[in-house]
This record gives structure tokens, C-alpha cells and sequence, in this order.
């Protein structure tokens, strides 16, 4: 009679030869970090693709390959961090993702929290605007995810950069012109689709959620989109918005429209010109009263994890197939096992 085996057993995770027991309801990153593996691992939510390892035997639970590469699903590749470790899995760790070596060439203030910080182009790194990339500091490992400005045909790469005084990176990247950095992706599918050329474009965010969304609103323009492309950009307050002028410089168009929105502010901060308006609302609220037909466009939606799981749902509620809606939250680094 064929030996049964308990469902803890049934569901064993084996890495290099050592085979782990997970507790009911424990994701593989949970697993293993519980006892004593180490796997990079930043928002623990399945979106920045730290945490990806490869599959060798066993199936891969769909909602550990969303958002990866076709490329990468067929071979193997998930994310541990949304990966139930409730089925045998043997595993590898897997360089998934190209490493490059680049330079901070340049670092400008956008504002008083965000700079624009300009890396040297390796060759060979191919992306989309829009999409994001692991930065990671040389000299210690460290790394964060950060979404990409510029387009491909450009001879740099350009990130927006929110400082967080106190964080890991942030306040160094825009403090260290001239190191060495390393860069792993691209990732991410915030990009240009250039099928439907006359599809509605809505590119919503907050902060420097603005970052993709120039890329895609940048990509959009430079393959000729014909349909109107509307851009929210929502702050706390004016001094938080930044980018105006290059904004305007992408209005080449009368069909398309700028609205930054501050949830603080008054009367002298309040600006209206035919395509660029800046005014005082919450961008849920306006991005939802504005768009009277969702299924109609294409959405992008990047920034505070909040705000855009927030807007997703209502725009789904209101018709938006998800399969035309593009997010990114900027999830920050979850507290890790034992810190
Ligand atoms: C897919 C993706 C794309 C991203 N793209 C960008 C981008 O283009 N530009 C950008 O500036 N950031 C982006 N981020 C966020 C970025 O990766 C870092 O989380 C951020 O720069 C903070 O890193 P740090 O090392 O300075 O701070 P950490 O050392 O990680 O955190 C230090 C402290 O800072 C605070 N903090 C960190 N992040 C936040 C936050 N978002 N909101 C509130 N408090 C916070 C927290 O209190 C935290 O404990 C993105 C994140 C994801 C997941
Ligand atoms: S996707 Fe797993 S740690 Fe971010």
C-alpha cells in the first residue's frame, strides 16, 4: 500500500539539496526565511520582482508568475514572495533578469524632494519607457526600484527620485554623482502599446508616479498615438508638483490635457491655460467624474500604492477591462523577517 503523507509533507520546498517544511499558509519567502535562507526580497507584494527564483520541478501557482515576462514564465521563474508553499516545489536561484554596470552621470533638483538623476546608458540594456529597473548600489548591495523617464532611443536613462530622509538609497542617489551603480531589468509592463493608435490614453499618479507616465505619454508621442492622451498628476500641495514646464512642452496636441491636482492649496495657486490646468482636488475623485467612459481608454496608473489600487477597483467597478488597465504602485521595502 503506497505511503500517505500529510499535507505538510506533501507540500516540501527543496534548495540546493536541503528540503524545508513550510507552515500551513506560508509563502516560499516566508518559508525559507524562516529558517535561516536568505532571498532578496524588497515590497513582499508581487511587484517589484526582487524575490524572483526558478522553478526546476513542481507547478507554479499562476499568482506567482503575474506581471513576469512570457520569456520567464515558460521558464520557470515566479516570485516567492506571492508563491503559496503548499505544494513540493524544487527550486534554484536563478539570475532571472540581465545585470548591467552603469554611472550617475548627473543629478538635478526637480523640487525640494525630488531629483532627477541622470545613469550613463549601458550598452546592450534594452527597455520601454515606462517599465522600472532594480538600482543597485555597488559597494554594498543595496537596491530599490526605480521607474524609467526616458525613452529607449535616448543616450541616458533618466529616474525621478523621491528622497526620503533617512532611507537606504534614495538620499544617495541624488547625493553621488559619479558612482557605480548596477542595474538589473527591465521589468514591469507600465509601457506603450502602440496596437490601438487611436485608443483614449488616462495616465494618472501621484509624486513621482509622473516618472512612467512621461515615458508612456513620451512613447506614445514619438509613434504618432492619434487618440487624446490625458495626464493627472496629484500632490499634496503645489510645491510638491514638479515637471511643469516639460509637461506643457508634451501638449503638441489640442487634444491633449494636463491636470495637476493639489489636495492643499488656494486661490493664487490655482492656474488654468486651454491644455495645462492646475487646480485643487483629489485625483480619484477627478480622474472618476472626468472619465465618463472607462471601458472606452487605455489606463496607466503609477505612484502611491493607495491611490492607485484605489482607482484600479473603481475603474474596473465602472467597466475598465483590467487588461487596459497599467499599474504600478511604488510599494516601499516591507519590514523584513526578524528586523
Ligand atoms: C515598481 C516600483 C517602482 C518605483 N519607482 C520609483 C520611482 O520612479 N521614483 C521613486 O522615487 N521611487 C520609486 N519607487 C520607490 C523606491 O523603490 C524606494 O522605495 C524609495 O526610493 C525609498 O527608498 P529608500 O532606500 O530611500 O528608503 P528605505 O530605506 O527603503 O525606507 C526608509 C523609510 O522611508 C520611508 N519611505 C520609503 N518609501 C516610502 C514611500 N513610498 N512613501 C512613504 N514613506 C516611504 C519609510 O518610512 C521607510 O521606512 C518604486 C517602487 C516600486 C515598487
Ligand atoms: S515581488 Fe517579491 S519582494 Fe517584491
Amino acid at each position: 500500500m503506497p505511503e500517505r503523507k500529510s499535507s505538510e509533507e506533501k507540500s516540501m520546498i527543496t534548495l540546493d539539496g536541503t528540503t524545508y517544511q513550510p507552515k500551513a499558509g506560508e509563502s516560499v519567502l516566508e518559508c525559507l526565511s524562516r529558517h535561516g535562507v536568505s532571498v532578496p526580497s524588497f515590497c513582499q507584494s508581487g511587484v517589484c520582482q526582487t524575490c524572483l527564483m526558478r522553478a526546476v520541478e513542481g507547478d507554479i501557482p499562476a499568482r506567482a508568475q503575474q506581471g513576469l515576462k512570457e520569456s520567464f514564465k515558460k521558464r520557470g521563474f515566479f516570485l516567492t514572495c506571492v508563491c503559496a508553499a503548499d505544494r513540493p516545489l524544487t527550486i534554484e536561484r536563478s539570475q532571472a533578469a540581465e545585470r548591467f554596470s552603469s554611472r550617475i552621470l548627473d543629478v538635478q533638483a526637480l523640487s525640494s524632494r525630488v531629483s532627477r538623476v541622470y545613469l550613463e546608458r549601458p550598452s546592450g540594456f534594452q527597455f520601454e519607457a515606462g517599465q522600472f529597473v532594480q538600482v543597485i548600489r555597488r559597494e554594498d548591495g543595496v537596491r530599490r526600484p526605480y521607474s524609467v523617464a526616458s525613452l529607449p532611443s535616448a543616450d541616458h536613462i533618466e529616474l525621478h527620485v523621491a528622497v526620503f530622509p533617512g532611507g537606504e538609497l534614495s538620499p544617495w542617489l541624488s547625493s553621488s554623482v559619479g558612482a557605480q551603480v548596477e542595474l538589473e531589468g527591465p521589468f514591469g509592463e507600465c509601457v506603450y502599446v502602440p496596437v490601438e493608435p487611436e485608443r483614449p490614453l488616462v495616465l494618472a499618479g501621484t509624486g513621482t508616479g509622473l516618472a512612467p507616465l512621461i515615458g508612456v505619454f513620451r512613447a506614445a508621442l514619438e509613434s504618432g498615438h492619434q487618440g487624446p492622451i490625458t495626464l493627472y498628476h496629484g500632490a499634496r500641495s503645489a510645491s510638491d508638483l514638479y515637471f511643469t514646464d516639460e509637461l506643457r512642452s508634451l501638449l503638441s496636441n489640442s487634444q491633449h490635457r494636463i491636470i495637476e491636482l493639489m489636495l492643499e492649496g488656494n486661490e493664487s495657486e490655482v492656474d488654468s491655460e486651454p491644455l495645462l490646468e492646475r487646480r485643487v482636488g483629489d485625483l480619484v475623485d477627478v480622474v472618476l467624474e472626468e472619465q465618463k467612459a472607462p471601458p472606452a481608454a487605455r489606463y496607466y496608473l503609477c505612484g502611491a500604492p493607495d491611490l492607485v489600487h484605489r482607482l484600479k477597483k473603481k475603474l474596473y467597478l465602472k467597466g475598465a477591462s483590467l487588461d487596459k488597465i497599467h499599474a504600478d504602485p511604488f510599494l516601499s521595502r516591507a519590514p523584513q523577517a526578524g528586523a
